[in-house]
């Protein structure tokens, strides 16, 4: 039993799902929370998956305790009937975490995709770096997608034959999907695809950005905006009323900035092909930018996904406005810099992720032997 309720997972599990649905070793019972609606539902309709169960707990401004509490409610007496033989939970967020803890209290098996990413630092990313390390003390299965993350791991006494590297499933799902090259359906976007304009791709929504550092990040884009006419800022708004408050006042009247609602998941990845620069606090956009050659500004301190930083396609640059502004002007005017960092680099997987996955949990099943790890 897949369990996931957000975007990113929805994008991370999708693989796992048609791998499952493919294999003749497996039932698969999708299930999902609900955490997210409208950017859940999106995603799950890309990849033509219909959930079996849907708990539907989002609530407009949620808190970090209802996503918890409804999740374990629902899954409670969903386990009853369904009695999964495992629950498999992909990363970090809030119904990752109180589905595995819903599945050890019911005796269940939990396997960990995306396992042992570390920040070293509980709050940040919040509440995501707990979150994680709470399923790491439960889950039966760690899938690391990277050496470092199973260095992690190790280092927190999981014993070695419980890790497998399998590579991060995102990586699948990008190369399945941009591949594709989709049409936009905003003919603004299919208009700028065919300008040859540079583009500066942002996304922002981390917990802990929320605040005065998203009022920054929307005042550094406008005066990126106002420095640079020829450039077209294109920011897909997470749906988070929050985080669109913070950030779109500033950049309202700009006529080369377009806000978009949440773009679907073809369409953010050919932008992604298309753009320039990805500025950024997204964890996933971190792995699938190096992956087509993006220079990435990551608007955090810290990252639990060094590996791209080392190959030095991605820099962190925190949430400084006057940081922002100057990372930004450097990549966009000074060519060797900007050569210097779009390399398309892939530490994070190699398309096939989703097939060692599978073989992992049909191995924790005593169903099939063991299959050698991912390197990258
Ligand atoms: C969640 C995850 C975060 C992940 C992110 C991906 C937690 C604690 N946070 O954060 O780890 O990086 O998803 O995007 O698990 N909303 C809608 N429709 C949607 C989605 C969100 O209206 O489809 C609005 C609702 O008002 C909701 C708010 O956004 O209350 C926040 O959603 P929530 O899932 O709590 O937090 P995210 O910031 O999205
Ligand atoms: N994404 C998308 N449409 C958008 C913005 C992002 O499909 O408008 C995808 C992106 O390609 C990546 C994932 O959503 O795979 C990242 O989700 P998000 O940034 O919300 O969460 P995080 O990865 O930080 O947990």
């Amino acid at each position: 039993m897949p369990i996931y309720g957000t975007r990113p997972e929805a994008i991370k599990m999708a693989p796992i799902v048609a791998a499952l649905k493919s294999s003749e070793h497996f039932e698969c019972i999708v299930t999902v929370t609900g955490q997210h609606r409208a950017m859940l539902d999106q995603v799950n309709e890309l990849f033509g998956i219909v959930p079996d169960h849907d708990l539907n707990i989002i609530q407009q401004r949620q808190t970090l305790n209802s996503i918890m509490t409804k999740t374990i409610d629902g899954l409670d007496q969903l386990f009853e009937a369904a009695k999964p033989d495992a629950v498999i939970v992909q990363g970090d967020t809030t119904t990752s975490t109180a589905a595995a803890i819903a599945a050890f209290y019911h005796g269940i098996p939990v396997v960990h995709v995306e396992a042992g990413l570390r920040s070293g630092n509980l709050f940040s990313p919040f509440p995501e770096e707990a979150n994680r390390k709470i399923t790491s003390q439960i889950a039966s299965l760690h899938l690391a997608p990277t050496s470092t993350s199973k260095a992690n791991l190790m280092a927190e006494n999981v014993p070695e034959k419980d890790i497998v590297v399998t590579g991060n499933t995102v990586i699948d799902a990008l190369l399945a999907t941009v591949a594709k090259q989709v049409p936009f359906t905003d003919p603004q976007l299919e208009e700028l695809a065919s300008s040859g304009k540079r583009i500066l791709l942002v996304t922002t929504h981390r917990r802990e950005n929320q605040g005065d550092a998203m009022r920054g990040v929307g005042r550094a884009l406008a005066r990126i905006a106002d420095a640079e006419p020829e450039l077209i800022i294109v920011l897909p708004a997470h749906k988070n009323p929050v985080v669109r408050e913070a950030v779109l006042p500033a950049l309202e009247g700009k006529s080369n900035v377009i806000v978009t609602e949440p773009l679907a998941y073809g369409e953010f990845t050919r932008l992604l092909s298309l753009c320039h620069v990805v500025l950024t606090d997204s964890g996933g956009v971190q792995e699938e930018a190096p992956s087509l050659g993006k220079p990435v500004l990551v608007m955090r301190d810290n990252t639990e996904r060094p590996e791209a930083v080392h190959a030095g396609t991605v820099t962190l640059i925190g949430t400084d406005e006057e940081r922002i502004v100057n990372e930004v002007d450097r990549l966009l005017n000074d060519q060797a810099h900007s050569d210097s960092m779009a390399n398309a680099v892939n530490p994070y997987g190699d398309g096939l992720a989703a097939k060692r996955t599978i073989a992992a949990i049909g191995h924790l099943l005593g169903l099939e032997d063991r299959i050698a790890d991912f390197s990258a």
